[in-house]
């Protein structure tokens, strides 16, 4: 949701931490840790201290190649060995890893001991199936153990696992698969979803019709709905049949500190979906780190993430950062509002949930209930609440603070990207807090707002954010296309300088104030999609000639697709077109493209060489003044 910052900037409001906050907290003195973080090599190389490493790295940062930047130089780590066979020899060694729910109730619960041999079943299973170092493996699967052991299976064995989100449909399903020349796809019969099993063997058995690289489908009996297995011997095989009599031990690969660790794709301005990649000790690092500080994360700690494993959030702080704090982490499949809109507070009730972290959207869905359900529930076992994915207006600040947190509960609004691995601007729990503002850069994390010159603009004033200096986590590359990663983010500012495509402001105590994207990419739910990409989507349709897409406001979703389109010759929008042009654009791209409004359109606006300027219809669309036209076509 796009915030109006000049409001925002007038916030008065400012909550202290209790004196229980204090109390439990691990780090006391926030401005003490930003300063000591200032020294970002002693910092992160204090904290790569945590882990079990095979040989320690010989220096901490290599500056030598920008912005192709190195961390933990010569170390050799492994991820699942820090994630889960750690914690074997130690007293967690029978505490519940992970706790899955589901919206039917139905729960599941993993020891550490438990998914350390499933990991190594799992692992051995793909080396049979010849998967060696640096393959990659996809995944399609709804949240369920089997996702995590997978992804814990291919870090131990160093295979680059590569996860499609199980939201998304055929086209983008296609698309990340083949850019990663994906050898193996896990997938399952299908996912639970307010009441109703998806289908997701059916999707995939039909993309996978255009996967070439892809040489078995292991497929997990999730749901148990009938499905059907593929005639060819071999090709298709269920989970529970492949690591049968596997061995519950399996040797962790010793990994470089940059070997790659996985790839996800997420949308750009421009162009199809980019793979980002990233390297292993790094990301753990940082992932850890930010998670413990910003969380306040210790032994007993219940930590629900609400995000799915297959965005990145998921990916850092549901699945690798609890997991490398040996902290219990919650699984849930389902919606926020199924059976009813208490769901999630009932869960927080019977598990005791102590930490929960979720997105803006999900809170001002759950907002329109009022606070009936937040009162049903007993949820004073919660300490720390977060929120992710995009600007949290303070209407959902105040309500997540007053009505679930019970004004107890600090909320942690973490502004970061898949592109940066871990959270980058976020509060610690003793921080004072703004509602709406995600405050400063985390210890360790050197964030600002320039203008095109990489000057830091004065408080108030609007410029891009950046990152002027290098972190662990951040991404290496973009797959196949170091070209493109250099272009895309490290060259818009003089200097070596991470551009994050975010327009923000800071005010006068220097605190964050993020508007929203400066490029073309929407923010629907909190999910990032390129313009191009739902723009394809509606070309692709026989009748469509040209389309340009435009984000509108949506009070719950922060953002949905308007289109504009222009029609072969003898169409005409009408209701059958419109049902068939949303039903296409959801088959390419899969639900979360969520259509607000289609407009047939007889010509859109263009430069001379052919480029659609949407900030022409944004600000049309808003009433707006259009601003400079003269680089348009007519
Ligand atoms: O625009 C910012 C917004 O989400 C973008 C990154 O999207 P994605 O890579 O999908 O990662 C989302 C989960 C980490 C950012 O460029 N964004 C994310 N968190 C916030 C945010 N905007 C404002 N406040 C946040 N806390």
């Amino acid at each position: 949701m796009k915030q109006d910052t000049d409001v925002l900037l007038d916030e008065k409001r400012v909550f202290k931490p209790s004196e229980e906050i204090l109390k439990l907290a691990n780090i006391k003195d926030w401005e003490a840790e930003i300063e000591k973080g200032k020294d970002i090599e002693k910092y992160w190389a204090e904290k790569a201290e945590q882990f079990v490493w095979f040989k320690k790295p010989e220096k901490t940062l290599d500056e030598s190649n920008k912005p192709f930047y190195k961390w933990f130089v010569n170390g050799k780590i492994n991820m699942a060995y820090n994630a889960v066979d750690r914690w074997i020899d130690t007293d967690k060694r029978n505490q519940v890893a992970i706790l899955y729910v589901n919206e039917r109730g139905h729960e599941k619960k993993m020891t550490y001991y438990e998914l350390y041999r499933e990991v190594n079943k799992f692992a051995n299973a793909l080396k049979n199936l010849g998967v060696k170092k640096g393959d990659r493996v996809s995944t399609y699967l709804p949240m369920c153990t089997e996702l995590i052991v997978t992804l814990l299976a291919c870090t131990k064995i160093g295979a680059v696992h590569s996860v499609v989100y199980s939201g998304l449909s055929v086209g983008a399903f296609v698309e990340r698969i083949n850019d990663a020349e994906a050898k193996i796809l896990i997938t399952a019969d299908g996912t639970f979803r307010r009441g109703k099993i998806i289908d997701l063997k059916k999707v995939s058995d039909e993309a996978i019709l255009q996967c070439p690289t892809i040489e078995t489908v292991v497929v997990v009996k999730h749901t148990g709905i009938p499905i059907e297995m593929s005639e060819l011997s071999g090709r298709e095989i269920f989970y529970e049949t492949l690591i049968e009599g596997e061995p519950a031990e399996c040797e962790a690969e010793e990994m470089d500190a940059e070997d790659p660790l996985f790839l996800l794709f997420t949308s750009g301005s421009t162009g199809k979906p980019k793979g980002v990649l990233h390297s292993t000790a790094g990301y753990m690092v940082g992932t850890a780190t930010t998670l413990k500080n910003a969380f306040n994360i210790h032994d007993g700690d219940l930590w629900w993430c609400t995000g799915d494993i297959g965005w990145i959030t998921g990916h850092s702080y549901l699945l690798y950062g609890p997991l490398l704090l040996g902290t219990t982490t919650l699984v849930y499949e389902g919606a926020p509002d199924y059976p009813d809109p208490g769901a999630w507070w009932k869960i927080v009730e019977k598990y005791g949930v102590t930490k929960l972290y979720t997105a803006p959207t999900a809170i001002r869905h759950l907002m329109r209930f009022g606070n009936k359900y937040t009162k049903i529930y007993n949820l004073s076992s919660l300490k720390v609440l977060g929120t992710v994915g995009e600007p949290i207006n303070p209407e959902a600040w105040m309500w997540l603070y007053e009505n679930v947190g019970k004004e107890n509960c600090p909320i942690i609004d973490t502004w970061w990207q898949t592109e940066t691995g871990m959270f980058m601007i976020a509060p610690l729990p003793v921080t004072p807090l703004k509602p709406g503002s995600a405050t400063k850069a985390l210890p360790g994390v050197d964030a600002d707002v320039v203008d095109e010159n990489g000057n830091s603009v004065p408080p108030g004033k609007g410029g891009m954010l950046v990152i002027k200096k290098p972190w662990p986590s951040m991404f290496r590359t973009l797959y196949k296309d170091e070209k493109k990663y250099v272009d895309n983010y490290w060259k818009d500012i003089p200097g070596c300088v991470y551009t994050a495509g975010d327009i923000a402001r800071k005010d006068k105590d220097g605190y964050f104030w993020i508007q929203g994207r400066s490029d073309d990419v929407l923010k629907i739910a909190g999910h990032r999609i390129g313009t191009s990409e739902v723009e394809s989507a509606f070309v692709s349709y026989p009748a469509v000639v040209e389309a340009a897409v435009i984000g509108k406001s949506d009070p719950i979703k922060g953002e949905v697709i308007k289109a504009f389109v222009i029609l072969k010759e003898g169409y005409e929008l009408k209701t059958k077109l419109i049902e068939d042009l949303s039903k296409h654009v959801r088959y390419e791209l899969g639900p979360v493209a969520v259509l607000g409004q289609i407009k047939q359109v007889d010509s859109l606006p263009k430069t001379r060489s052919g480029k659609i300027l949407r900030r022409v219809l944004r600000a049309r669309d808003r009433g707006e003044d259009v601003g400079d036209i003269s680089t348009l076509e007519e």
